[in-house]
């Protein structure tokens, strides 16, 4: 027991080294044949039979090992056995990526919006007929509940069907000329090569958000998916390919992920770098972007309050929050990070939440009834844990849980933690973690402060049966995203995206599409002559 404890536990941490993009040294294996697990045998080799366990990069439309052979496991963080080995790529596997999506932009951008449009909807088809083998590729790899693995399936298939509709809808303008000689026009272009560095919470949503839209324009991509989830994001680029989307449009390299952002960042050909993921590495690639210009979308992290008047529904404000905090085990850029409450309301909505949470049923993604699954893996744990510690250490009261586990180093308890304070890390830093900080306010002008005082600026939400309090508050609000007596917000039909230091662009919608285009200014002369 404790011998496999300490097994599954080094393999974590050489994952967890693998994976920081700021890598440093690398976890590597041999190419001996791919191993995976006993345990998830009958679950891959079904996987397997339906095309969808990918364990190769995509390169103009090749499976592709890495160059030099070597190899990364992708691990279950609920179990932490070996789910797959799959290529340790770098800059030469890159660079090669960027070449062929390179040549494969002149044909890609050239088909009619029709066409591309049709490509969008058959891959769509695709994601939906395997929404159960994709759901359990994510449960596998990223520990989610199965229901929402496969509502994540869902969610990343609607922004390809959405952009499918709107590649039909990428108008210019006729502009009102000042000069009687002269026709002004406005064209929409496609950007050119896009590389698409996305995160581990969504293994397939964060791709979907950015290639869906990057394809619908005419675009072409290289993804980088995070190294602990890479197969979701093999399974769907398999579907893509059977879909019919030419080689070359879309490419998956994974492994060393600062050599592969080098490689994005240092080529002329990549003319956009689109990344969901922490802060800290998105201010690095907008430093790196610099040096060929290249346009960066950010979707960085966020520390969203969630304020809880004393006139909220009590009911409507315990689910709100529940759901806001909970998402993914509190693992989205989204999660509720600060639960900031009125003092009329405060007790009976801290009895109130924390028994809501106390019935959160905690377990591997796979069980029945399971709706808080691990934490990605032993590091997260490690970071809540020391959030919470810094917590209690200066006066917040435990409520609910505050513990790992029993169930093993992946897995925390659901936890609310009352009477937090400014100054403490929980209320400053995003926790990613299944922990709902409670902090008291009195008036509407403090809970307002205390949200905004911070450098983050995704998504807040507000629960309130007061609407002029709604509307004043919501625009006070220095987010991207507010939600209204609502926690779950987030869809393809609307903008996503961060103020201050959460981002820059937006994702989803018609607006979604304006990060994959260029205008081009035409001016037409001499336009009276007969
Ligand atoms: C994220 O956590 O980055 C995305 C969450 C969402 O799309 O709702």
């Amino acid at each position: 027991m404790k011998v496999a404890r300490l097994a599954r536990m080094a393999a974590m941490a050489r994952n967890k080294l693998l994976c920081s993009s700021h890598l440093a040294s690398m976890h590597i294996s041999t190419p001996t044949s791919r191993q995976i697990s006993m345990k998830t045998e009958g679950l891959t080799a079904r996987l397997n039979s339906a095309g969808l366990l990918r364990t190769q990069g995509l390169i103009g439309g090749k499976w592709t090992d890495a160059y030099d052979g070597k190899t990364i496991q992708v691990l279950n963080p609920a179990t932490g056995e070996v789910v797959a080995d799959v290529p340790c790529m770098g800059g030469k596997e890159t660079n090669d990526a960027i070449s062929s999506a390179h040549d494969a932009f002149y044909s890609w951008s050239n088909l009619t919006c029709t066409e591309r449009s049709k490509h969008l909807r058959t891959w769509y088809n695709l994601l939906i007929s395997h929404k159960e083998e994709l759901g359990q590729l994510i449960t596998l790899e990223q520990g989610k509940p199965l229901k929402e693995a496969i509502g994540e399936v869902n969610y990343g298939a609607s922004f390809i069907e959405f952009f499918a509709e709107e590649a039909k809808r990428v108008y210019g303008d006729i502009i009102p000329a000042t000069l009687g000689d002269r026709r002004l026009l406005v064209l929409k272009q496609p950007v050119g090569v896009v590389g698409a560095i996305t995160p581990w919470n969504f293994p397939l949503a964060m791709i979907t958000r950015k290639v869906g839209p990057a394809l619908a324009c005419g675009c072409t991509v290289v993804i980088k998916p995070s190294e602990l989830t890479p197969l979701t994001a093999l399974a769907a680029a398999e579907l893509a390919l059977q879909a019919g989307i030419p080689p070359g449009v879309l490419n998956v390299v994974m492994g060393n992920a600062p050599d592969i952002g080098n490689a994005l960042l240092a080529s002329s050909q990549v003319r956009k770098i689109t990344f969901t993921g922490s802060t800290a590495v998105g201010k690095k690639l907008m430093e790196g972007a610099a040096g060929t210009v290249k346009r960066v979308s950010l979707e960085l992290g966020g520390n969203a309050p969630c304020i809880i008047f004393d006139d909220a529904d009590l009911d409507v404000a315990v689910k709100g929050s529940l759901a806001a905090k909970f998402r993914n085990s509190g693992q989205t850029c989204v999660c509720a990070n600060r639960l900031i409450v009125q003092e009329g309301i405060y007790d009976k909505f801290a009895e109130a939440f924390s028994k809501a949470v106390q019935n959160l049923q905690v377990g591997d993604g796979f069980s029945e009834g399971v709706v808080q699954g691990p934490l990605i893996n032993e590091s997260a744990v490690q970071k809540v844990e020391s959030f919470v510690q810094d917590a209690i250490s200066k006066g917040a009261k435990v409520l609910l849980g505050g513990k790992r586990h029993s169930l093993g180093m992946t897995f925390y308890e659901p936890t609310v933690i009352g009477d937090v304070k400014s100054e403490m890390i929980l209320s400053r830093e995003e926790v990613f973690g299944p922990v709902a900080p409670l902090m008291r306010f009195k008036t509407e002008e403090e809970a307002i402060s205390i949200a905004n005082n911070t450098n983050a600026g995704l998504a807040a939400y507000i629960f309130t049966n007061n609407i002029q309090r709604s509307w004043r508050v919501t625009e006070a609000l220095e987010y991207g995203l507010v939600g209204v007596n609502e926690g779950l917000i987030s869809t393809e039909v609307a903008p996503f995206g961060g103020v201050k230091q959460s981002g820059i662009g937006r994702e989803g919608s018609k607006y979604g599409m304006d990060e994959y285009l260029e205008l081009k200014y035409v001016c037409l002369g001499d336009m009276n002559r007969k």
